[in-house]
């Protein structure tokens, strides 16, 4: 099963995409960790990628399709992935879809996560992630069992640096101008699947298991 969550910055695309991959054991893919990774280790991709990240613009369309159909075409992606943040543009779709194509392959559900604007300001000063294993928490939804500690592996929890009001801000001006397109076009695929993103997290995983089945 090949699926795409699509959303605004903060709707919980990731949050999903890990119990996705948990309930139908299939990879969570998310160019954003895998850029954050890079920023982590100090590589000249991550050195790259953080001059737009830190901005809250979007890395260029060549480098993050690069990565990404390096990352797809891995052995353990042969019975479907869970993608987190890719694609974000309609070229980056259009990419995708032509190498699915090649393959006879193609994009099984786009779920949308619907989150008003509003919301997402408020949810993103909340949020604190693992730099180490890339889980995430809510300092009032889903706060860690001790402050500032990963449950899962003990590392420190930072907030992004994108994550600050203003770069929230401009992130959410990408979202609209850029990546909500692609509502429309995997609309017109037969694919796009919404649900609503404001209520309870388990709530929102039902409604997608309920799509997904
Ligand atoms: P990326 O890492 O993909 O960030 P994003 O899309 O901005 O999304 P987020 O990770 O901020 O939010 P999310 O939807 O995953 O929400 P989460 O589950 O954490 O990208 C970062 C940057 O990398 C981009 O700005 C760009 O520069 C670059 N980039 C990445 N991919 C790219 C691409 N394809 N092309 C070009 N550039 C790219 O949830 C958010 C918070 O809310 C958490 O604290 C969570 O606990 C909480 N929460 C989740 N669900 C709920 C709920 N139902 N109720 C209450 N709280 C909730
Ligand atoms: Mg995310």
């Amino acid at each position: 099963m090949k699926i795409i969550m699509l959303g605004a910055p903060g709707a919980g695309k990731g949050t999903q995409a890990k119990m996705i991959a948990e309930q139908y054991q299939i990879p969570h893919i998310s160019t954003g960790d895998i850029f954050r990774a890079n920023i982590k280790n100090g590589t000249e991709l991550g050195k790259e990628a953080k001059t737009y990240m830190d901005q809250g613009a979007l890395v260029p369309d060549e480098l993050t399709v690069r990565i990404l159909l390096d990352r797809v075409a891995q052995d353990d992606c042969k019975n479907g992935y869970v993608l987190d943040g890719f694609p974000r543009t309609i070229p980056q779709a259009e990419v995708l879809d032509a190498e699915l194509s090649k393959l006879n392959e193609k994009i099984d559900y786009a779920i949308n996560v619907e989150v008003p604007d509003e919301n997402i300001i408020r949810r993103m000063g909340g949020r604190r992630a693992c730099v180490n294993c890339g889980a995430t928490y809510h300092m009032v939804h889903v706060p860690p069992k001790t402050e500032g500690i990963c449950d899962k592996c003990q590392n420190e929890l930072i907030l992004r640096d994108d994550d600050k009001e203003e770069t929230v801000k401009n992130r959410l001006d990408v979202y609209h101008k850029q990546t909500q397109p692609l509502i429309d076009f995997y609309s017109a695929k037969g694919v796009l699947k919404s649900v609503d993103g404001t209520i309870d997290m388990m709530d929102v995983f039902k409604s997608i298991t309920d799509i997904l089945g």
